[in-house]
């Protein structure tokens, strides 16, 4: 891009973005989310999104419900979970409370157990803890990016069948076993499976990213075993620390992170304190291998 044009843009893009770390995250400051936010502000907010993966805005207090979902309208086609059913008085949100035992406390990407998984997800915080409950979230093409290039030709070729039928195993010792199993009965009230490709192709920035995360089940074509030692293998790269950035809640915060290239762990250390969020979700669209073929829901669809 020549430098007159970088100047037009810069000009037109006049957010106040300040990364927050290295490789993944920024808060933008001053400015009010809503539905009526002008088209030129929505085109900042979107390209600061495809490039720093996850943003962040503080005291957004103003927001309920309602006017979380028309701002999220603005980004793109709103849509309800597929099993999840959506909180009362609402079209599309999702309520994710604590005490409830929704403490997403694993490595994952947003409902990548479909196939047009969503594209993005808008996050605010409606009852922050007083202390922890933080939410990590990983950069998924830096990850990619810094492999080895034998490692990195390895992935392409690679696919992975995604479930909601996951592994729910994972402890979470302040929420009672009834609580999570009547959790656990909705989220898989109906049992999808997925194929997608290990590493897509960002349709709108081209780059390259792992997709894996906790709903992954196994490595297509290969034995238990070895499906185990590659996920590990590669999801290990996407969870280094040079590719997170960590953010502690405000109630009033929101968080928009781009679900195509990223994963995201809801840190559960805030025991019995009370945590309520709430997120909207935008349709995405099928991921696309580096050879060029698309993902495909094999069940529940
Ligand atoms: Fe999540």
């Amino acid at each position: 891009m020549s430098t007159a044009a970088l100047a037009v843009k810069t000009d037109v893009h006049a957010l106040d973005i300040h990364p927050v770390a290295g490789r993944i995250g920024a808060e933008i400051r001053g400015i009010k989310l809503s539905g009526d936010l002008d088209p030129a502000t929505v085109d900042a907010i979107q390209q600061a999104l495809l490039t720093h993966k996850v943003i962040f805005f503080r005291n957004q207090t103003h927001l309920d419900d309602q006017r979380q979902e028309a701002f999220a309208h603005l980004l793109g086609e709103p849509i309800a979970h597929p099993t999840v059913p959506v909180r009362d008085g609402t079209q599309y949100l999702m309520e994710l409370d604590g005490a409830q035992g929704q403490r997403a406390n694993s490595w994952h990407t947003d409902v990548t157990f479909v196939d047009a998984y969503p594209k993005a997800s808008v996050l605010r915080s409606v009852l922050a803890p007083a202390s922890g409950g933080d939410t990590v979230w990983a950069n998924t093409a830096t990850a990619y990016a810094k492999l080895p290039a034998d490692l990195q030709e390895l992935a392409d070729k690679l696919w992975a069948v995604h479930s909601n039928e996951y592994d729910y195993a994972s402890a979470k010792p302040d929420v009672s076993a009834e609580k999570l199993e009547r959790y656990r009965k909705v989220f898989t009230s109906t049992v999808y499976e997925t194929e997608h490709p290990v590493v897509r192709v960002h349709p709108v920035s081209g780059e390259k990213s792992l997709v894996l995360g906790h709903f992954v089940k196994r490595i297509k074509g290969y034995s238990q075993a070895d499906s185990a030692h590659l996920f590990n293998l590669l999801q290990s790269h996407v969870t280094r620390l040079e590719n997170t950035v960590r953010w502690r809640w405000n109630t009033g915060d929101v968080a928009i992170w781009d679900n195509r290239s990223t994963q995201h762990y809801a840190i559960d250390d805030y025991g019995t304190q009370e945590r309520i969020v709430r997120r909207v979700t935008l349709q995405g669209d099928v991921p696309v291998s580096v050879q060029g073929h698309r993902s495909q829901t094999t069940k529940g669809a």
